[in-house]
This record gives structure tokens, C-alpha cells and sequence, in this order.
């Protein structure tokens, strides 16, 4: 017998193949060298599978204490990377069982996947491990959430143009731009957390695709399991992988607010703008130009919204066209989600260390503001006189045309000459419109940028955070 046909035979799935692997196929077909990142998942659900087996009679309480221990010793060497790869070893369930019969022996190792396939086991490995690493995503966003809010509570004094088309257009607080991005994080927030339940949807007792045929207690492996619910349907629930195309969806949708917050953030760092200075420990230097700050954090966050925009993209297109059922297709689910969960939770900390470490300047961003900024408010003015906005908004207009022409601001028009524009304009037009402060705080409708404002804002977000 050759060693090629060796390699087969030892293959767990090896009793009715003859031929050999190819050595390429096996590469190929592998997927031990990422999953084996599951290797606990896949204990955990070991254990509750043996313990629904002993339920059902199939293993005795001995037998059954035994694959625990066995399945405890496994993951132990995972842990303190002890654990031997074979070169033969397929995946981490595979790997698993195979380390479990040689510690405790075939004949009872042997009987734990009675009543499973690896469909349903991987299935909800895979669940299982998303609902921890969601866990810690969801931490991560609280406290990216956080920081951005007492920023914006410790900064609320500094005034800045508010931008539309990247044209100044009225004055807000910088907090409220701050918050503006946080509020788009607190919605990924609550939309993560809605996906938890759909996560939470036991798959395991449902064998191959057509259900166990020895009575294996579903409610009892859900409730060992802490899951949510059980799959109601075996041929849906085995191969659904809706749950992964979700996390993928809501990555790339929460991946869209960092990429254009990085944008903002980086368009403020440069020195046209100098709004803000982002800290050395996020910012590196060029290899030629000794003067260069560059913003590397802000431009990988943007990036990478790319990266797993595709990823979804991918994986979406992997699914698409696959018939009922498990199909090895589906074993193309592991690295964009593994790889899209690394740079998400990687993205969220590196945002929040880039927050809580820029400097603002707060002289540069008021020496931005300029009097045109204010036209709308002049219209109000003549607003609140009884003027019917259509008409003020004329007037005002002409006062910046005014301006222009005199090449001056709108503020050093004379009040004589504002009076020719309009008999609705007295004295006072000039303190009251042409002041940044006030023209922000007339904005304390809910949703506005008055320091009422923020304030109610910080405290909104605050609360959320902690009732989620
Ligand atoms: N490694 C496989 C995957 O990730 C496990 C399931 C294999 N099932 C099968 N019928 N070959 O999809």
C-alpha cells in the first residue's frame, strides 16, 4: 500500500474510498489551518451533543463523563498549543474527534458522533463562536460610543463651519459633528444587538439534513447550550447561513459610517483646515519628508471598509446558487466572516484610540467661521419682523451680494445700508445676527447643535448604551 493511500484511509470519512488524495485536493479541501480558531466552540458543543446522547440512552453516564474529560484535555492543548496537527487532519471537528478517541479510546470516543454529522456540528460551532466575538464587538462600540460622547460633553465651547458639499454653510458646534458620527455608531449598536437572536438559533440535533433518529432531546441540547431557540426545520437550519451574510451586512454598513467619518476627520487634519491634530501613537511619518504627519489610522479605516464590503460581496456570491442543504460551498463561510470580525473589532478600538487621543483647535476652527455663514440667519431675522422667509431670503441675498461687491463682510454693511434693503431691519440687526454663539444656541430645537442640545444628545447616548 502506497502512503498516498494511507493518508486516505486514516481520514475519518476513509471507509469507502479507495484511491488516494490527491495532495492538493487535501489542501484544497482543508480547513483546519483557520478554523481550528473554533476549537472551543466545537468542544462546547461536544459536550452538550454527549450529554443529549446520554439522555437518549446512546452513551452510558461513564461513558459520557469520559468524552467530557477527553474533550476537556483536547481543548486544554489548543489552549497551551500543545495540541498535534496531523497532516491528515480535514478540520477542526475531524481533528477534534480524532484526539478524542486516541486519549480515550476508539470504543467509546467512537460513539459521540452518533446522531450528528458535521453539518449540523459545524453549524452551530460556528454560532457559537459569533455570538462570543459579537459580545466583544458590542463592547467595543459602547465604549467607542462613550469616549465620543464625553468628548463632546468636555468641548462643547468650540464653534465650527458645518459643511455641506464640503462648502461652509451655517456654524455648529464641534461636539454636535462629533456626536453626529456617534449617533451613526449607536444605530450599528442596536442593529448588532437585534441580530443576536438569529444568531441564537440551535442547529445541532438536526444531523445531516434530515433530523436524528434517536430521539435526541432538542430542548435540552438548546437549554445546555444557552441558545436563543432551536431550528425548526432541519434542512433549513443546517445549511442556513443567513446569520453569517447578516454579520457581514451590518460589518460593511458599520464599516460605511467609519470610512466617512474618517474622511471628515482627515479632511479636518490637514494644515488647510487644522481643526484637529491626531496623537503620534496614531499618525506615521514618510520615509522622505521629515515634515509629513500622516493620518494612517483614518486612511486604513476607510480602507478597509473596502475589504469587507468584498467580503460580503463574496461570500454572498458563494451562497447564491447552491442547491438545499449542506454543500461544501458553505465551508467558504469561514474566512470573510473570521477576517471581517478581526477588522471590525480592530477598526472600532483603533477609532477609539484615535478619538480619545486628537487634539482640537478650537482658534482655528472659529477662525473658519465667516460672516455669509450667517445669511441665513439674517433671513430669520426679518423672519421674526413678519417677513415672509421667500422674501428674506431675497433680501439676504442681496446683502451678500452687497458684500461682495464692497468686498466686505456682511457684518460691516452700515445699518443705513441694510435699511435700504429692507425697512424691517433695526438697529440691533447687526449684534444680534452677527454673532456665532447665539446663532447656534437659536438652534435648540431637539436635534440641534444648542449646548441643550449636545447635552440632551450625551445623555441620550449614555442612557442607550447602558440599556443595550
Ligand atoms: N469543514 C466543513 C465546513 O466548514 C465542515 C462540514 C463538512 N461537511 C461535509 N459534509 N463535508 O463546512
Amino acid at each position: 500500500m502506497s502512503g498516498q493511500e494511507d493518508f486516505t484511509k486514516r481520514k475519518l470519512w476513509g471507509g469507502r474510498f479507495t484511491g488516494a488524495t490527491d495532495p492538493l485536493m487535501h489542501q484544497y479541501n482543508q480547513s483546519l489551518s483557520y478554523d481550528k480558531r473554533m476549537y472551543a466552540a466545537d468542544v462546547k458543543g461536544s459536550i452538550a451533543h454527549s450529554r443529549g446522547l446520554e439522555k437518549a440512552g446512546i452513551l452510558t453516564q461513564q461513558e459520557r463523563q469520559e468524552i467530557e474529560r477527553g474533550l476537556k484535555q483536547v481543548e486544554n492543548e489548543w489552549k497551551e498549543g500543545t495540541f498535534k496537527i496531523f497532516p491528515d487532519d480535514e478540520d477542526i471537528h475531524t481533528a477534534n474527534e480524532r484526539r478524542l478517541s486516541e486519549i480515550i479510546g476508539k470504543d467509546i470516543g467512537g460513539k459521540l458522533h452518533t446522531g450528528r454529522s458535521r453539518n449540523d456540528q459545524v453549524a452551530t460551532d460556528m454560532r457559537i463562536w459569533l455570538m462570543d466575538e459579537v459580545e466583544n464587538i458590542r463592547g467595543y462600540l459602547k465604549d467607542l460610543v462613550l469616549v465620543m460622547a464625553n468628548r463632546a460633553e468636555k468641548e462643547v465651547d468650540a464653534i465650527m463651519p458645518g459643511y455641506t458639499h464640503v462648502q461652509r454653510a451655517q456654524p455648529v458646534r464641534w461636539s454636535h459633528l462629533l456626536l453626529s458620527h456617534a449617533h451613526a455608531f449607536y444605530a450599528d449598536l442596536n442593529r448588532l444587538s437585534q441580530l443576536i437572536p438569529r444568531i441564537s438559533t440551535l442547529p445541532l440535533g438536526c444531523a445531516a439534513l434530515a433530523g436524528n433518529p434517536y430521539s435526541i432531546d432538542r430542548e435540552f441540547l438548546q437549554q445546555e447550550l444557552g441558545f436563543d431557540s432551536l431550528g425548526e426545520n432541519s434542512m433549513h437550519i443546517v445549511p442556513d447561513r443567513d446569520f453569517v451574510i447578516e454579520f457581514l451586512q451590518w460589518s460593511s454598513l458599520m464599516m460605511i459610517h467609519m470610512s466617512k467619518m474618517a474622511e471628515d476627520f482627515i479632511i479636518y487634519s490637514t494644515a488647510e483646515f487644522g481643526f484637529i491634530q491626531l496623537s503620534d501613537a496614531y499618525s506615521t511619518g514618510s520615509s522622505i519628508m521629515p515634515q509629513k504627519k500622516n493620518p494612517d489610522s483614518l486612511e486604513l479605516l476607510r480602507g478597509k471598509s473596502g475589504r469587507v464590503f468584498g467580503q460580503m460581496a463574496g461570500f454572498m456570491m458563494s451562497v447564491k446558487g447552491t442547491p438545499s442543504t449542506y454543500n461544501k460551498d458553505l465551508q467558504e463561510d469561514k474566512e470573510p466572516l473570521f477576517d471581517c470580525v478581526d477588522t471590525v473589532a480592530n477598526s472600532i478600538r483603533i477609532a477609539e484610540g484615535v478619538i480619545a487621543t486628537l487634539a482640537i483647535n478650537a482658534d482655528k476652527m472659529r477662525a473658519a467661521l465667516t460672516d455669509d455663514m450667517l445669511a441665513t440667519d439674517l433671513a430669520d431675522y426679518l423672519v421674526r419682523k413678519g417677513v415672509p422667509f421667500r422674501e428674506t431670503h431675497h433680501i439676504s441675498g442681496r446683502a451678500v451680494a452687497l458684500a461682495e461687491k464692497q468686498k466686505c463682510n456682511l457684518s460691516d454693511i452700515t445699518f443705513e445700508q441694510y435699511r435700504e434693503l429692507s425697512d424691517k431691519f433695526e438697529p440691533d440687526v447687526i449684534e444680534s445676527v452677527f454673532n456665532f454663539e447665539n446663532s447656534v444656541e437659536k438652534r435648540d430645537a431637539i436635534g440641534g447643535p444648542s449646548r441643550k442640545g449636545i447635552e440632551r444628545q450625551v445623555q441620550f447616548l449614555r442612557a442607550g448604551v447602558e440599556k443595550l
